[in-house]
C-alpha cells in the first residue's frame, strides 16, 4: 500500500499513522517529524525551517520535497509507505507525482481525516509530546501515567511551540488556503477516502481499516 494521509493540523494523522504503520508493516514518513529532526540537529534545512514552523506557515517546497524524495527513493522496491503531512499544496502534489513516476510507482489511496476546527483546537492545545522518543499524549484523552513524564522513556513532556492557540489558528488558515484544495485532485483521481475523525482513536482506526479494505477489494 502506498498511502498519503491528508487532513488539518491536529486531526489525528500522526496518531492513526502509527497504528497503520504497525498493522500494515509499512514505514510512516512524517513531514513534520523530519523537519523537527532537522531543526533539532541544526542542519542547514532545519535552520531555514525553524522560524517558519514556529509561525505555522509552510516551509519552502524544495526543502521538504527533497527530504521526502530521498526517503521515497530509499524505499524503492519495498511494500509501501504512509506519507503523513505531504503533499500540502498543488506544487507538492506535482513534485510527489514526479518522484513516484521516476520510481515507477503510484499512490493507492489518499486518506482524508476530518474534524471540526473547535475540536482540533482542543486536541492541539492539550497535546504534549516527548522530545526524546516522539510519543504523543493528550492531557484529557490520552494522559501519561506520571504527571508530565513520558510513559515510554521517562523524558519530560513538552508542548510543541506551534501548539499555542494563536499558532494553531494560523496553521488552520494555512490548511484552508493551501492544503484543502488538493483534496479535490485526489478525489478526481478516484483514490480519495474521507474518514470521520471524531470519536475515540479506536473508533477512527476502525473506520480507516474499513476504508483501506474497500481500497484493496
Ligand atoms: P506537522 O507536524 O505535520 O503538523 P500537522 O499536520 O499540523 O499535524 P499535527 O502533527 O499537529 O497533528 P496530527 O494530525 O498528526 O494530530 P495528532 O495525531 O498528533 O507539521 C508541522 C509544521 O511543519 C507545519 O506547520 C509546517 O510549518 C511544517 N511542514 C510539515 N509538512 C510540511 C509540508 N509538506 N510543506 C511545508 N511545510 C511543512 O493528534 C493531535 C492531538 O489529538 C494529540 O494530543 C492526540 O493524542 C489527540 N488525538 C488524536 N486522535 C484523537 C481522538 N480520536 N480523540 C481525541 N484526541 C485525539
Amino acid at each position: 500500500m502506498r498511502l498519503v494521509f491528508l487532513g488539518p493540523p491536529g486531526v489525528g494523522k500522526g496518531t492513526q499513522a502509527e497504528r497503520i504503520r504497525a498493522e500494515l508493516d509499512i514505514p510512516h514518513l512524517s513531514a513534520g517529524d523530519m523537519l523537527r529532526e532537522a531543526v533539532r540537529r541544526g542542519t542547514e534545512g532545519g535552520r531555514k525551517a525553524r522560524a517558519i514552523m514556529e509561525r505555522g506557515e509552510l516551509v519552502p517546497d524544495a526543502l521538504i520535497g527533497e527530504m521526502i524524495a530521498e526517503k521515497l527513493r530509499a524505499l524503492e522496491g519495498t511494500k509501501g509507505f504512509l506519507l503523513d503531512g505531504y503533499p500540502r499544496n498543488t506544487a507538492q502534489v506535482e513534485a510527489l507525482d514526479a518522484v513516484l513516476a521516476s520510481l515507477n510507482a503510484r499512490l493507492d489511496k489518499a486518506l482524508l481525516l476530518v474534524a471540526p476546527e473547535e475540536e482540533i483546537l482542543r486536541r492541539l492545545t492539550l497535546r504534549r509530546s516527548c522530545p526524546s522518543c516522539g510519543a504523543v499524549y493528550h492531557l484529557a484523552h490520552r494522559p501519561p501515567r506520571g504527571v508530565g513524564v513520558c510513559d515510554a522513556c521517562g523524558a519530560r513532556l513538552v508542548q510543541r511551540s506551534d501548539d499555542t492557540e494563536e499558532v494553531v489558528r494560523s496553521r488552520l488558515a494555512v490548511y484552508r488556503r493551501q492544503t484543502a484544495p488538493i483534496v479535490e485532485i485526489y478525489r478526481r483521481r478516484g483514490i480519495l477516502a474521507e474518514v470521520d475523525g471524531i470519536g475515540s482513536a479506536d473508533e477512527v482506526a476502525a473506520r480507516i481499516r474499513r476504508a483501506l479494505q474497500d481500497a484493496a477489494a
